[in-house]
């Protein structure tokens, strides 16, 4: 095999998406112990240490030396190359952390055994099924009281609409967890809680269903239900089927606990094996396949103010085909021009990892002098590719903006129009209406104080936020639609977006329903389509 085959071959680049306290980042830091990229020696750190190197990757890359941008986590196990890309937690949720999960070519979805489903769980999956990629779902803290395993399942197959396969299934929980009967293997991992105190790590054992050791260790009445549910998932259950797992139709799902390090790596390998490596991209309609010798990229995220000295940006770009090498020419497809992509990487290697090369599945972080647009295609001179842009995601928390100072007008317009271009924000106005007040909507609080701060700071402006009481943002479809002719509630408002396409705002769900319902043939989407 080629170099390049092999490279691209063993590269694996998923998100790991769950709601806040799942279990996120005690997994991230399990998958680095393995691949030997951090040494906790058997003696777990002080909690919030642990927590706070594992979350803080730039920490990390500090520390040990490994090859970490702010929003890739890389190390290699078992043979692979893996990626992970990093959704942050509610207080950064961001359009950001969606348009990451553009640049992955599979998720690890985690839940917690005794909550289920949750609020952020729902909203990220929505992106990667939109996708169309491979969800992978661990559910985690088996070692505390959990819901039933059917129910949890269900509820994944109805909230979801994603059909489930359990690779493994429980033996009770909490105190009475006894471990997972491994389906594929037809084997039992037992658990057994640690009792040496100041470490959690679960003793694990494997026996072979037959063994006569079993029953009396798991106990006569959590041994029939195990007989039981081996029969009723043979036989009720939905048969695995591979290509349904990566058409993300199917969902392969493991049982365990992070915390107590039972079940993770067992996951981690057969998510390996299950999980495609860097998958075929589409521009202008054709496929471009990754083994392709020719470099391309697609630029997923810009992050501003890198560097506060500088007020930098960097763009991320996943690249989508062949190999980067640095003081390669490239071209930037939706300038128009020729450039190179090395000078950034030299910048970037002042404060994090030096990337003399990188293969299709990996993400590279590049220094940006204004010219990146999210969605923006790089490739090799000469080389026809244009990826299909990233659509734009819907915000949740609305409000209206006007500058204090009405002399400040050039500086307000500029620094809204600029943090808008970067994808912090998205501007709506009213039609018929001026600059001077906008409606900001954004996916997550945080980037309303990002905003004023911003403002206040860089263009020295001082603003008047007003919150609005919308949820639901809809981009109207209809190619012939006639704005008079809308019926919608009082409280519901007509909006346009910065390239003149019309969206509504809804405070309520009832209110999108009855504009459905009195508008014959209005389509509404969720997602803003990519030019
Ligand atoms: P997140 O990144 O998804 O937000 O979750 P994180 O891994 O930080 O886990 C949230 C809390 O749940 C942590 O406890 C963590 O130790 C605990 N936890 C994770 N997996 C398991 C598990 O399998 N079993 C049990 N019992 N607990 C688990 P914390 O006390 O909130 O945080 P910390 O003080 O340990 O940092």
């Amino acid at each position: 095999m080629s170099d390049l085959k092999s490279e691209i071959t063993k590269r694996r680049t998923f998100a790991i998406i769950s709601h806040p306290d799942a279990g996120k980042t005690t997994i991230t830091e399990k998958f680095l112990l393995y691949g030997g990229a951090i040494q906790l020696a058997g003696t777990v750190k002080g909690k919030k240490n642990t927590r706070h190197a594992v979350s803080d990757w730039m920490e990390i890359e500090k520390q040990r030396g490994i090859s970490v941008t702010s929003s890739v986590l890389q190390f290699e196990y078992g043979g692979h190359c893996i990626n992970i890309l990093d959704t942050p937690g509610h207080q950064d949720f961001s359009e950001d952390t969606y348009r990451t999960l553009m640049a992955a070519d599979s998720a690890i979805m985690v839940i917690d055994a005794s909550k289920g489903v949750e609020a952020q769980t729902r909203k990220l999956f929505k992106v990667c099924s939109m996708r169309g990629i491979p969800i992978f779902t661990f559910i985690n803290k088996m070692d505390l009281e959990s819901r039933d395993p059917y129910d949890l399942l269900d509820e994944l197959e109805k909230e979801l609409g994603i059909d489930t396969y359990a690779v493994n299934w429980p033996i009770g929980c909490g105190k009475e967890f006894k471990g997972v009967y491994d389906r594929q293997k037809n084997h039992i991992m037992a658990f057994e809680a640690a009792s040496v105190s100041g470490t959690k790590e679960a003793k694990v054992t494997i026996y072979q269903p037959d063994d006569p050791k079993l029953e009396p260790m798991v106990g006569e009445r959590l041994w029939e239900t195990l007989q039981d549910d081996i029969e009723l998932l043979g036989g009720a259950g939905e048969e695995f089927d591979m290509d349904r797992v990566h058409a993300g139709t199917l969902s392969p799902v493991f049982f365990g606990s992070a915390l107590t390090n039972f079940g993770v790596e067992p996951f981690l390998q057969y998510f390996l094996e299950m999980t495609p490596p860097p998958t075929a991209r589409m521009s202008k309609g054709e496929i471009i396949d990754p083994f392709d010798e020719h470099f391309s990229a697609f630029v997923f995220k810009i992050q501003a103010n890198m560097n506060k000295a500088h007020r930098d940006r960097v763009a991320f770009m996943r690249i989508c085909s062949g190999k980067f090498e640095k003081g390669m020419d490239v071209y930037h497809v939706q300038a128009g021009k020729k450039m190179q992509l090395a000078q950034p990487q030299q910048i970037m290697a002042q404060d994090r990892a030096i990337i003399d090369e990188a293969y299709a599945g990996d993400i590279i972080g590049v220094f940006d002098p204004g010219i990146f647009s999210i969605g923006d295609t790089v490739c090799t001179p000469g080389f026809d590719c244009k990826y299909s842009g990233i659509p734009t995601f819907a915000p949740e928390v609305f409000c209206r903006i006007r500058q204090k100072d009405t002399m400040k007008r050039k500086q307000f317009i500029k620094g809204m129009e600029q943090i808008a271009q970067e994808g912090a924000i998205q501007i709506f106005q009213e039609p018929h209406t001026g600059m001077e007040e906008v409606i900001v909507g954004v996916v997550g609080v945080l980037q309303l104080e990002v905003l004023e701060y911003r403002l206040k700071n860089e263009y020295r402006v001082d603003i008047i936020m007003e919150n609005l009481p919308y949820q639901h943002l809809r981009w109207i479809e209809n190619e012939d639609f006639q704005p008079d002719e809308l019926k919608i509630t009082s409280d519901s408002k007509i909006v346009q977006d910065y390239r003149g396409r019309y969206l509504l705002l809804f405070t309520s769900m009832w209110n999108l329903n009855w504009a459905l319902d009195k508008n014959e043939g209005l389509q509404l989407s969720e997602f803003g389509r990519a030019e």
